[in-house]
């Protein structure tokens, strides 16, 4: 018999608002189901986290009494049930039935009376519970993060929290070893995939679909990126004049998305990250996209190399998301201050641990998908201030909004995630030693 839909996406979410990640225990929750469930337990997960800290604002005036931990399945089923009925396409009588059916297969009867309840309050009161929402339940933002946004982006704000609600629209970067980009325009014609928007090395498509569909996909002719992703390889390409055959080190590689471009592009590089099991995606799509990476497990923190070796390095670094939060939306509910603390400390470390395997006129390319200043121009500025053979390169083919230190791609709806660069260069004549 198949398994309830709400009451999986209840338990999943239930985990996730006790701190566990999305990307970490969404899979096998979805494998539980059966194949033609799983788009919409995805639209449930995916949609009602995005829409979290509103719905949360609406639970809190309808449900008085804070819940029990081991009862949390039933704060996310009524969450979740409060979203669908907003944005599903489920009629809402037969929504509320199903959320109530929903506390049978949670193995706890006792709550049907309050889900009934509540969802047929917010049927009747609706209006009323979303005008007493306060800004940031508005936002559907949590309070910290918010006024952080509000403070470092205020003209921005708007299009930042809009853009975290949205669903994200599905870019392609064309493998330019094996197709021009006109001519993989022309297959997505063939193929009936209408194009939003052409971006310098790829497409937006109008609808998402499934890679299954993409012209000649497991062939290498395309990959699944994010346009403002796709300045990255490009953009260090350029600073090292586009030379074939250039040593890059992609020092936090996995899943391989800029270290692919980069080889597209003619570089030869080297794809390092901390994460075997990460790195095993590299590897699929390297071998996917029929391109030569040297790919390597390693703590790019390690002090254990060959010296300056690198004409250009790509730092990728793990960060707190907040740019990319429509495609990681637990990023509302299990990010904190102190996390941004904790990224801005390892950012600094990697930046200081790799500059020495930067050849003396070489370039390095700072990444973030954050849009907190903590992870960008503040990691940047400390690096520059505490480096003496180092300066600041323009980034001038980035369309952004020019930082102190670099670009910030600001995310919105229609458009790219908000991603931050910041090219450093070590000039020629320092000290390769160092
Ligand atoms: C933002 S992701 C990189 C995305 C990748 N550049 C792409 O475009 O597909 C950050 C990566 O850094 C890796 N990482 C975290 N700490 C690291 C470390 N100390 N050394 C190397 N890699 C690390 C993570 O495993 C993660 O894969």
């Amino acid at each position: 018999m198949s398994r309830d839909v709400r009451a999986s996406a209840a338990q999943l979410l239930a985990k996730v608002t006790a701190g566990a990640s999305l990307n970490t225990h969404y899979e096998q929750a979805a494998d539980q189901l059966e194949t033609n469930q799983r788009a919409f337990f995805r639209e449930l997960i995916y949609g009602s986290l995005r829409w979290w800290p509103y719905y949360r604002g609406i639970y809190r005036q309808l449900v008085n009494k804070p819940m029990k931990t081991k009862d949390s399945d039933i704060e996310a089923l009524l969450i979740l049930g409060l979203y669908e009925l907003d944005h599903g396409d489920t009629p809402d009588y037969a929504s509320v039935s199903a959320a109530v059916n929903s506390v049978n297969a949670l193995k706890k009867k006792w709550a049907k009376g309050l889900v009934n309840g509540c969802l047929r309050r917010y049927q009747r009161e609706g209006a009323r519970l979303q005008e007493s929402l306060n800004s940031a339940e508005k936002a559907a933002y949590p309070l910290w993060l918010y006024d952080k946004i509000r403070a470092e982006w205020p003209e921005h704000c708007e299009t930042i929290v809009e853009a975290s609600r949205q669903k994200p629209p599905m870019s392609l970067r064309i493998n330019r070893q094996q197709v021009s980009l006109e001519e993989y325009k022309e297959q997505l014609t063939v193929a009936e995939i209408p194009v939003r928007r052409g971006g310098a090395f790829g497409v937006t498509l109008e609808t998402a679909c499934n890679v299954e569909e993409l012209p000649r996909f497991f062939e290498g002719y395309c990959s699944i990126q994010d346009e403002s992703a796709q300045w990255a390889a490009p953009s260090l390409n350029n600073a090292l004049n586009h030379e074939e055959g250039i040593r890059v080190l992609d020092a936090c590689a996995a899943p391989g998305g800029k270290a692919c471009h980069l080889a597209e592009l003619g570089a030869s590089v080297v794809a390092m990250d901390i994460s075997q099991e990460r790195l095993e995606k590299v590897t699929a799509n390297r071998d996917r996209l029929k391109l030569k990476i040297d790919i390597e497990a390693h703590d790019a923190r390690s002090g254990e190399h060959e010296g300056a070796e690198f004409d250009g390095i790509l730092l990728d670094v793990p960060c707190s998301a907040t740019g990319v939060v429509r495609r990681n939306p637990d990023v509302k509910l299990i990010r904190t201050p102190e996390d941004i603390v904790q990224f801005s400390a390892l950012q600094q470390e990697l930046l200081t641990a790799l500059w020495p395997r930067l050849k003396p006129g070489g370039h390095l390319l700072y990444v973030t998908c954050s849009i907190l200043r903590g992870e960008n121009d503040d990691v940047i500025g400390q690096f520059l201030a505490n480096t003496s053979d180092v300066t600041l390169e323009t980034l001038s083919s980035v369309p952004g909004e020019a930082t102190s230190y670099g670009v910030q791609l600001i995310p919105n709806s229609d458009g790219g995630d908000g991603l931050y660069y910041s090219l450093l260069k070590k000039p020629k004549g320092s000290d390769a030693s160092r």
